[in-house]
């Protein structure tokens, strides 16, 4: 009897090792070699979140503030006139200096009623893509290119009216062909440009 657990006792000790020597050699193996992409819809999530934060903050923080202090406003003609850039100029400038650095990252804000023409849709995607948000603004349009041998992945957000200031402005500019955009209706979209590795 004692003999028969002795043995019992064995395997099931040998099995035990067995089975921990194995967790802990596959949990190493995991730690030795991490996921090998982050899937570009998650890519551009996290860019797209960090670049409407940096126009939150830049808008409130600065524009608003300084022009309610009366120190400097935000003028279309901000270098010539010594003013500060629009919400909007400000992203351009940011995109602009972002494709100096050639990883092949690029993003831009496109309309169907553009003030600035060269903001205007170009690609069938792009065009689609405003239709579709235009119905569905929760959700970005996403699809995939290849231009000048490189693939992309595109990802199309909604522009939202989200203040006053964004329909007042462009409700009376004078290059804008739409008068009457409302409060949190889609002006627009970020479109984001994602290069992946081949
Ligand atoms: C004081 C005026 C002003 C305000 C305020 C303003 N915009 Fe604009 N916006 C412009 C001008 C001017 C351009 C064109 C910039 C360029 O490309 O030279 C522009 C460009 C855009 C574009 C790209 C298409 C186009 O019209 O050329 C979108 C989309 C847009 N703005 C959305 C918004 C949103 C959303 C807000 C509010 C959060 C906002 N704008 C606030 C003046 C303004």
């Amino acid at each position: 009897m004692h003999r028969k657990s002795f043995w019992w006792g064995l395997a099931v000790g040998a099995f035990v090792t067995c089975l921990f020597g194995q967790l802990g050699l596959s949990s190493g193996s995991k730690a030795l070699d991490p996921p090998r992409g982050i899937p570009p819809e998650m890519v551009a999530e996290y860019l797209h979140a960090i670049i409407q934060a940096d126009r939150a903050v830049y808008t409130t923080e600065v524009v608003e503030r300084m022009q309610m202090r009366g120190v400097v406003s935000a003028a279309e003609n901000w270098r010539e006139s010594g003013r500060l850039p629009l919400p909007a100029q400000f992203l351009i400038e940011a995109s602009r200096l972002v494709a100096e650095q050639r990883n092949g990252l690029r993003f831009r804000l496109i309309s169907n009623w553009a003030i600035n023409k060269r903001n205007s849709p170009t690609t069938e995607f792009e065009k689609a893509g405003l239709t579709a948000i235009q119905a569905n603004s929760d959700r970005p349009y996403t699809g995939f290119t290849t231009e000048g041998g490189t693939r992309y992945f595109q990802a199309l957000y909604a522009d939202k009216a989200v203040s006053q200031s964004c329909i007042g402005c462009h409700n009376a500019h004078p290059d804008s062909p739409k008068k009457d955009f409302k409060l949190q209706g889609v002006m627009g979209g970020l479109l984001l440009m994602i290069p992946l590795a081949s």
